[in-house]
C-alpha cells in the first residue's frame, strides 16, 4: 500500500537511538511516498489528549546521533488506566482516526508495546518498534539503548578501579536493568567486574564476603557489579519507589547500598557505593546503536508499506524479523543460564554471587 498518513510516537522510559529510529522512518516514508508524518508527543499521552505535529523532513535531519527523543516521551499515560484511573483508550483511538492515520509507529519497550497490542484489538493499525537499555524485550535479541548503557557502564567500572586500588576498597557499582542482568552482566564483564550480581542467578552475602577475604590476601580492592534488580537468596528486590500511573508501577534501586553495607560489616574492608542510574539512558548512543535504530526504523517503514499490521519489527540471528504483538503479552526475556558473558565469567574466576 502507499501510506498517505503515518502517525509515530516514543513511548516508556527513553533510549539512545529513539532519534534515529525516528529520522529513518519518516525520511524513508517521506521520500518514496511522500507519505505525511505526524508526531505524537509525550508518548500515549499526546494520543489521548490529542497533542501531535506534522514532521518535516528538516525536522527529522541532524537528529541521528542526539540522545532522547524529540517526540517526547511518558511512562506513565496507560490509555487503559489514564493517570492510573480512567479508562480513555476510546479516546486514543478517536484521536487516531480524527488525524485520518493510516498506521501508526509505536517505539516501545515491554510496557508500551503490550498498550500497543490492546489499541489494535480496538482497530488501530500499528506496526511496533521494540527498545530499551535494558535489552529485555521478549521476542527480539536485542534492542537499541542496550549497547549505549553497557558502554558507559562499563567505562564507569573501568574508571573506578583507580580509586578503589587507592583506597583498598570495596567498591560497589549500581546498574539499570530492571529484572534482567543484562546490562549488569554484560557491563560487568567488559569493565572487569571482580563480583557481578544479576537477579537470574539470587547471591548469597556469605559466599561474596568469603570470596573478598580470600580475595584480598593478594589483591587491594573489589569491584562490585549490582543490577538493580539482584536479589539476595530467600530474600526481595529493593525497591525505590511505586508509580502508580505506570503500566509498571515498580522502581527498582537501592540493592548497591543494602550490599555495600552488608559486605562492609562482613569483611571489615571500607566500602564505597555508587549509583549510575538515568546516566545510563543519557547522551548520544553509539554507532552500533544508531545503526541498529536505523535498521529498526527501515523495517518499520518496509512493514508499514506491506500492511504488515499487529507486529512487532524484531532482530533475529542478525536478521529483521516480524512478531505478532498480542503474543508479547507479560513476557519479559532474563539472561539465559548458558549466556556466552556467564560462561566468560564463571571461566575467569568472577564471582556471580551463588
Ligand atoms: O526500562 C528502562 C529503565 O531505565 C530501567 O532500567 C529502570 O528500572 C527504569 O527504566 C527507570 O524508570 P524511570 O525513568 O521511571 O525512573
Amino acid at each position: 500500500m502507499k501510506p498517505r498518513r503515518i502517525g509515530i510516537l516514543t513511548g516508556g522510559g527513553d533510549a539512545p537511538g529513539l532519534n534515529a529510529v525516528i529520522r529513518v522512518v519518516a525520511k524513508s516514508l517521506l521520500r518514496r511516498f511522500q507519505t505525511r508524518i505526524f508526531g505524537i508527543l509525550d508518548g500515549f499521552e499526546g494520543l489521548v489528549e490529542g497533542r501531535f505535529r506534522e514532521l518535516t523532513y528538516d525536522d527529522v535531519s541532524g537528529i541521528f546521533t542526539r540522545g532522547g527523543t524529540i517526540l517526547g516521551t511518558s511512562n506513565r499515560a496507560d490509555p487503559f488506566r489514564f493517570r492510573g484511573e480512567r479508562d480513555r483508550s476510546d479516546d486514543a483511538v478517536k484521536n487516531y482516526r480524527k488525524l485520518r492515520l493510516d498506521g501508526l509507529i509505536v517505539i516501545g519497550g515491554e510496557g508500551t508495546l503490550q498498550i500497543a497490542s490492546r489499541l489494535s484489538q480496538k482497530g488501530v493499525r500499528i506496526v511496533g518498534v521494540p527498545k530499551t537499555i535494558d535489552n529485555d524485550v521478549w521476542g527480539t535479541e536485542v534492542t537499541f539503548g542496550f549497547n549505549t548503557a553497557v558502554t558507559t557502564a562499563a567505562g564507569a567500572i573501568e574508571a573506578i578501579h583507580t580509586t578503589a586500588d587507592s583506597h583498598r576498597r570495596i567498591m560497589i557499582v549500581e546498574v539499570m536493568g530492571r529484572y534482567a542482568g543484562w546490562i549488569g552482566l554484560y557491563a560487568g564483564v567488559a569493565g572487569g567486574s571482580d563480583v557481578i550480581l544479576i537477579p537470574e542467578i539470587p547471591f548469597e552475602f556469605q559466599k561474596i564476603a568469603d570470596f573478598i577475604r580470600d580475595r584480598h590476601r593478594t589483591r587491594r580492592f573489589t569491584i562490585v557489579t549490582v543490577s538493580e534488580g539482584a536479589i539476595p537468596a530467600g530474600g526481595g528486590q529493593v525497591i525505590s519507589r511505586l508509580v502508580k500511573d505506570s503500566p509498571d508501577t515498580v522502581r527498582l534501586g537501592g540493592i548497591g547500598n543494602v550490599v555495600g553495607r552488608e559486605l562492609e560489616r562482613r569483611t571489615g574492608c571500607e566500602t564505597r557505593v555508587t549509583i549510575l542510574g538515568h546516566l545510563l539512558r543519557s547522551g548520544s548512543p553509539t554507532p552500533f546503536d544508531r545503526l541498529l535504530a536505523g535498521q529498526f526504523g527501515l523495517a518499520a517503514a518496509e512493514f508499514i508499506a506491506g500492511g504488515r499490521w499487529g507486529e512487532m519489527v524484531a532482530m533475529r540471528r542478525n536478521r529483521i524479523v516480524g512478531v505478532r504483538l498480542h503474543r508479547m503479552a507479560g513476557r519479559v526475556r532474563p539472561v539465559p543460564p548458558d549466556d556466552p558473558m556467564i560462561r566468560i565469567a564463571r571461566a575467569v574466576g568472577t564471582h556471580l554471587g551463588d
